[in-house]
């Protein structure tokens, strides 16, 4: 195993030492998030899952969990989800497992998240990640236009591209499209998120701001704390 790996791993029990019997427990999506779902199946507790993916709710249910879906439980107590890029006030850029609309309708569900990481994934300022853009199908072309003139606008040069895997265009669990936006840095990330937010198209974006409550980042050492 990878030492990021390990550090994830570390990251996810950690996470699962924070659920309790009888919560109602968010699932992220990811490699990291992975191993929480793995480490919290292994607790055995009575808990009820919402999953942020088709992939983490197979995962969830081949390790015994028991998944409803979003709307279907009472408030959701905790989330746990990895990140791609964890910057200053634990401002989040997450979806790049392209399940960020997912991701955020569960987090903004829950009364508290907790984000989970390996220590590469902690930076001054957000914008090396590419930033996920996730649009509807239909004139995706027009809309990512769009983008790039907002982007523009926030003195980002680089034109957005569009996600594909194997030649094809990557479609999320809601059939929608993802654009890439490589920022190099984000200075202003409320005001990016609220601008892109805008634009007609648009379903959502990876900046997560003001939602994390505390993350748990894997280190060579153990795992570490961080607060906003
Ligand atoms: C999926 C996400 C993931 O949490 C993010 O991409 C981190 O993934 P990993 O834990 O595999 O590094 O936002 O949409």
């Amino acid at each position: 195993m990878s030492e990021a790996d390990a550090q994830k791993k570390a990251a996810g029990a950690a996470a699962a030492a924070l659920v309790e019997s009888g919560m109602v427990v968010g699932l992220g999506t990811g490699s990291t998030a992975a191993w929480f779902v793995r480490a919290l199946g292994e607790r055995g507790l009575d808990v009820t899952c919402v999953a942020t993916s088709l992939a983490t709710e197979e995962l969830a249910t081949s390790v015994g969990l028991k998944v409803a879906q979003l709307g279907e439980t009472r408030e959701i107590d905790l989330t746990v989800d990895g990140a791609d890029e964890v910057g200053p006030g634990l401002a989040l850029i997450k979806g790049g497992g392209a399940a960020l609309l997912r991701e955020k309708l569960v987090w903004e569900a829950s009364r508290r998240c907790v984000v989970i990481a390996d220590a590469g994934k902690v930076v001054k300022t957000l914008g090396r990640y590419p930033l996920p853009i996730e649009v509807v199908a239909f004139g995706h072309k027009t809309i990512a236009a769009r983008i790039c003139d907002v982007l523009a606008e926030f003195e980002i040069g680089m034109a957005p591209r569009l996600r594909a895997k194997d030649g094809q265009p990557v479609r999320t669990d809601g059939g929608n499209l993802i654009y890439d936006a490589a920022c190099g840095r984000i200075e202003e990330p409320a005001s990016l998120a609220a601008a892109l937010k805008s634009i007609t198209g648009v379903v959502d974006h990876g900046l997560f701001l003001d939602l994390a409550e505390q993350a748990l980042i894997g280190a060579p050492d153990g795992v570490t704390t961080l607060e906003p």
